[in-house]
């Protein structure tokens, strides 16, 4: 099956007993048991630990991106903090991207220090930085491609060599691009992480996360802190995501064009002053974009010249455009990531990765092109 019709039908079958032909929302604690010798015949004993609407959004997800298996959990912070506690060990040490986003930075650099794990912000963009950060306690390599918000690309084939010679594993954060224009396990990927609450929700109704494992090894690590943590997600999410997610690919395609016609508006705009989108010739990593997806996305970010006021002033101005964080649904929103998903990470090191103060980060949405065009015109005319 290709990956359009798997977005769909993966995971999901009719249900046996009235022929449902959505997975019903198993809404139950607990599931009775036949008897203490049979136990777990259903395969569910209890909702921390399995929930078999859950595990349609598991399978689904296992499938889109080609792991061995998937699991789970309430938020795209979870699924990254059980990839921490499944791989970390006190003494460790951890190279992350330098870009990431800032509830991954202030996991790793204000939660997991105090547990003298060491995590090392890395600008994985050149990859020999990944091989001469390695150290003989490096137990995990952590991406992000494109990075939130810069938009920063890290070669994952690249990066994967490198830490599979090492024998660390590799995880990518694969939230921006999801398996249908980046496939990290293709790459060389041994983990993968999802905020479901991004694309694969795409309807801004959830907050969600994934973990997909590449071998079952490393799927049972998952499955163990999932459910000895019990960040497990929650029936009603995994049944809202389950619907949006069959519609990913044409969201995805109409809204990177949408980012593309938009990318462009601001390129040509007298009062704008720099434009990231990976799809334009002039973002620096363009080639590499096109080498390791098959789309490039509906982020793109761009500055104003007069920097934080002017870009303040836009976020204000925009009328259809939506002043929020979260980012990847069919409503286009608009971010500072500064004051909004990065004031996590110290000023001055956001200055030193590219997160300026007037940097306005774009989620472009499945509205009409020429309106959302429209209103980015009419913000910036207003700007004296
Ligand atoms: C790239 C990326 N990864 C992970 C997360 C965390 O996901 P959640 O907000 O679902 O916890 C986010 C949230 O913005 C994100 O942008």
């Amino acid at each position: 099956m290709r990956f359009r019709t798997k977005q769909i039908h993966a995971g999901v079958t009719p249900d046996p007993t009235t022929g449902a032909i959505l997975t019903p929302i198993h809404q139950s604690t607990t599931f009775v048991q036949p008897s203490v010798d049979d136990y777990m015949a259903t395969g569910y004993s209890y909702s921390r630990s399995g929930n078999p609407t859950v595990r349609a959004f598991e399978e689904k997800v296992a499938v889109l991106e080609g792991g061995h298996d998937a699991a789970a959990f309430a938020t795209g912070m979870a699924a990254t903090n059980a990839v921490f506690l499944a791989m970390l060990n006190a003494g460790d040490h951890v190279v992350v991207s330098d870009v990431v986003y800032g509830g991954t930075h202030r996991l790793a650099s204000q939660v997991y220090t105090r547990f003298g794990i060491e995590f090392e912000f890395v600008d994985t963009s050149k990859a020999d930085n990944v091989a001469a950060a390695l150290r003989d306690s490096t137990a995990l390599v952590f991406t992000e491609t494109p990075a939130n918000p810069t938009l920063k690309l890290t070669d994952l084939r690249a990066v994967s060599d490198i830490a599979q010679e090492a024998g660390v594993p590799h995880c990518v954060d694969n939230t921006f691009l999801t398996p249908y224009y980046q496939r990290p396990f293709e790459l060389g990927a041994d983990l993968i992480v999802h905020s479901t609450t991004k694309y694969m929700d795409g309807h801004n109704a959830t907050v969600g996360g994934a973990v997909v494992s590449r071998t079952p090894e490393l799927h049972e690590q998952i499955k163990f802190i999932q459910n000895s943590t019990g960040t497990t997600m929650s029936p009603q999410v995994a049944w809202l995501t389950l619907q949006g997610v069959k519609t990913l690919t044409e969201r995805m395609d109409r809204q990177s064009d949408n980012a593309m016609r938009v990318a462009r508006f601001l390129e040509g705009h007298p009062k704008v002053a720099t434009v990231a989108y990976p799809g334009l010739e002039s973002f620096p990593q363009h080639d590499l974009a096109k080498q390791q997806a098959t789309g490039f996305g509906a982020m793109a970010w761009f500055e104003v010249k007069g920097g934080l006021e002017a870009g303040k002033a836009i976020m204000d101005n925009v009328r259809l455009w939506t002043l929020a964080e979260n980012l990847g649904s069919v409503e286009s929103l608009i971010t500072h990531p500064v004051t909004m998903t990065h004031a996590a990470i110290p000023p001055d090191e956001r200055a030193r990765i590219g997160i300026t103060d007037g940097l306005v980060r774009l989620s472009v949405g499945l509205e009409d092109a020429d309106d959302l065009i429209e209103d980015l015109a009419q913000a910036l005319d207003g700007l004296p």
